[in-house]
């Protein structure tokens, strides 16, 4: 059970507590001293934590780990650069009989798996073309394992367990406002658009099955989300005999929907339901950034600093 969790710690305190291990590297001090560098993680956040002067068995203990993994550790609370930082004393890997509660481990989003993947599925009934609608439910069912617990990103919007499935299902809660006040759009494309849009993320991005992502695939290093995204649109309109204008439009949505060409996107959106579909995007990012950085807020205070908001601090009113 935990005791006190990341966004909680205080400078100066002593603690004994279960963490997840997303991280360790072995590393040799100035002194010429091993120590070992993790990052460990709770529901709340992520903390750097060192273990100085790691003994032989200490190293060995770690270097047997694959991947992430519960430890328990002891630890005093410190500062480092502006940025709090664990100085571990003892730290052993976490057994059944520990009796470890998952959801307070691992970042999820607020609804479950099953939950949000049924809630797309439904919004792709309201598909009229069969094109589209092939599409959309080809893309859905096709990545359905994967979509259960998948992350958006590994760092960033979205780094969270079920974050790719609460980001489609928060841009469609916007796409159908959008439809309500600009009548013209059509929801079948803006529906199409934010299902497919991101979907390639399930390949460019590795992930292990709490949605902790430890960084990009060789493909996603070499093509990226957007044009692995673009070359699976083709492949289904070959297999769907979808037209050309449509298989295009559908293309020309994933290529444009980070509009500048430094953030992937070589083209800006030529038709409105792709312009729509890049704010979406942004617009859910943006908010999921601000709502993170708040959380670990007090009310009065200014967040951290927000890299993906351009280093801006948000502001947590006192009332
Ligand atoms: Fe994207
Ligand atoms: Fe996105």
């Amino acid at each position: 059970m935990k005791n006190v969790f990341v966004a909680d710690l205080v400078v100066g305190t002593e603690i004994t507590d279960f963490f997840l291990m997303k991280q360790a590297t072995v590393r040799t001090g100035s002194n010429q001293k091993q120590f070992i560098d993790m990052i460990l993680a709770d529901r709340t956040g992520d903390v750097n934590a060192k273990k100085w002067d790691a003994s032989p068995q200490e190293i060995a203990a770690i270097e047997k780990i694959d991947g992430s993994t519960v430890l328990k550790i002891r630890a005093g609370v410190n500062e480092w650069q502006g940025k709090k930082q664990l100085k571990i004393t003892r730290f052993r890997e976490a057994v059944p009989e520990d009796g470890i509660d998952f959801s307070t481990l691992i970042k999820t989003a607020p609804e479950a798996g099953e939950k949000m993947y049924a809630y797309i599925m439904a919004e792709t009934d309201k598909i009229q073309d069969s094109d589209l609608k092939n599409v959309a439910r080809a893309v859905m069912e096709r990545n359905r394992e994967q979509l259960l617990y998948y992350p958006a990103a590994s760092k960033n919007h979205h780094a969270e367990m079920g974050g790719l499935l609460w980001h489609m299902k928060r841009m469609l809660l916007m796409g159908e406002r959008a439809c309500e006040v600009y009548t013209d759009l059509r929801p079948d494309w803006v529906i199409t658009g934010v299902i497919i849009h991101d979907i390639e993320k399930i390949r460019e991005i590795d992930s292990n099955r709490w949605g902790i992502s430890p960084g990009y695939s060789f493909k996603g290093t070499m093509l990226g989300h957007i044009t692995q995204g673009v070359i699976m649109i083709d492949r289904l309109a070959q297999e769907f005999g979808i037209a050309e204008e449509k298989a295009v439009m559908l293309e020309h949505m994933i290529l444009t929907h980070h509009y500048e060409p430094e953030f992937g996107s070589p083209k800006r959106p030529m038709f409105p339901e792709a312009e729509l579909l890049h704010y979406l995007d942004i617009f859910d990012a943006r908010f999921y950034d601000m709502e993170e950085a708040l959380s670990s807020t007090k009310p009065g205070d200014f967040s951290d600093k927000v890299w993906t908001l351009e280093n801006r601090k948000v502001y947590k009113p006192t009332f």
